[in-house]
């Protein structure tokens, strides 16, 4: 009976809020049919290809003080780094070398005109250097529209801006109130993103403190009524150096959270066909095969970090990051080989454009 539930939920053509939670929370074998079922039916419908996003971890420096995050500014044992504009450009030649098609720029959060204005002439700068071939998606947090309407002109195509959860009650628990965490703005910076031209991508992390199956069947629904081009989700990894560590007896395991959040990307997938899912790095962290198990269910995106080695290990927003000792060579290799045996196939050389937003694009002409 209930096999043939998760079979017709399958073949819905839309989900409700109950269906999904339903799906978010199954165990057992009735996950592992519901998890297999759906990677098959996505591989059928839109293929093997999976696309590399070269990312670059420049600088943890930030002026936010998330209370989940472990380089926010008040952790004062987080060893700060800034890596130069040559390494950053020669990170970015290692991924149009080596065919990644994309690259993703992350840092922790700074909005001073130093800052925007030094992102901007980078993001000129590796456009020329590889000659517009290369894809590059930013994730620099929250700024103003001309910021991020400048940003746009000089190259970025794609951002990623994490809502981190739906839920404005949750929301202000797991960050500071104040204006500069304010749940509004960061709603609306997705919407100004949009509205420039950006293919715009969001996401959440899975198994916060007081976090229900209802909590994240709702991020889903705020995914699609966001109308939103890519998401990235993964399971919430308590950082010792941050306040929310006083929750960690009352979390879900790292198993089930990591459990949880393959049923998250397995029906997000259903809700979203269209859409870029990212396998999180953070998945890896629990499960030595977590991003290879995202890609089977759902994920068609995966970002080999590129960072300069050195530097790896203090971009530590949760523990137990894994690639921190690893070269990008040798990241890149190992990662082709899991992806293969995933059963899939890397999309070398494409961007790998999330294709909902060309097709909300064709709607909206
Ligand atoms: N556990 C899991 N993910 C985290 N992130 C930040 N801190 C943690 C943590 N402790 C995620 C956030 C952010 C992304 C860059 O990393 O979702 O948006
Ligand atoms: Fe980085 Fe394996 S993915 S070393």
């Amino acid at each position: 009976m209930s096999i043939n539930k998760v079979a017709d939920l399958i073949n819905k053509d839309t989900l409700t809020e109950s269906e999904l939670s339903y799906l978010i929370a199954l165990e057992g074998t009735e996950r592992d049919d519901f998890l297999k079922a759906t990677g098959n039916k996505y591989i059928g419908s839109l293929g093997k290809k999976v696309y590399f996003r070269g990312l670059v971890e420049f600088s943890n420096y930030c002026t936010k003080d998330c209370y989940y995050c472990g380089i926010r500014k008040s952790n004062t044992h987080s060893e700060r780094y800034d890596i130069d504009d040559q390494a950053i450009i020669d990170a970015a030649k290692f991924a149009h070398e080596h065919k990644y098609g994309s690259l993703v720029l992350q840092s922790g959060e700074r909005s001073d005109l130093a800052f925007t204005q030094r992102i901007t002439k980078l993001l000129k700068e590796i456009k020329a250097v590889t000659n517009n071939e290369l894809g590059i998606t930013i994730s620099l947090g929250e700024q103003s529209e001309d910021v991020y309407r400048e940003w746009f002109e000089a190259g970025a195509h794609r951002y990623l801006l994490r809502i981190e959860s739906s839920n404005e009650d949750l929301y202000y628990k797991i960050h500071p109130k104040d204006l500069k965490h304010d749940f509004e703005t960061r709603i609306n910076c997705l919407k100004t993103l949009q509205k420039i031209g950006y293919q715009t991508g969001t996401g959440v992390m899975v198994g916060l403190p007081g976090q229900t199956y209802e909590d994240l069947a709702n991020d889903l629904l705020f995914f699609k009524e966001m109308n939103i081009d890519m998401v990235g989700m993964g399971p919430f990894i308590e950082h010792t150096e941050t306040p929310l560590y006083e929750y960690k007896d009352e979390l879900w395991s790292l198993q089930r959270r990591f459990d949880v959040t393959l049923n998250m990307i397995a029906s997000l997938r259903l809700l979203m066909p269209d859409i870029n899912i990212a396998a999180a790095t953070a998945l890896q962290a629990i499960d030595p095969m977590g991003r290879e198990k995202a890609l089977r269910y759902g994920a068609n995106v995966i970002m080999p970090n590129i960072t300069p080695t050195e530097h790896r290990k203090d971009y530590t927003l949760y523990e137990n990051k894994p690639c921190t000792d690893e070269g990008a060579d040798e990241c890149s290799n190992c990662l082709s080989i899991r992806v293969e045996m995933a059963g899939r196939e890397i999309g070398y050389g494409e961007w790998g454009d999330s294709q909902h937003f060309f097709n909300r694009q064709e709607k909206d002409d």
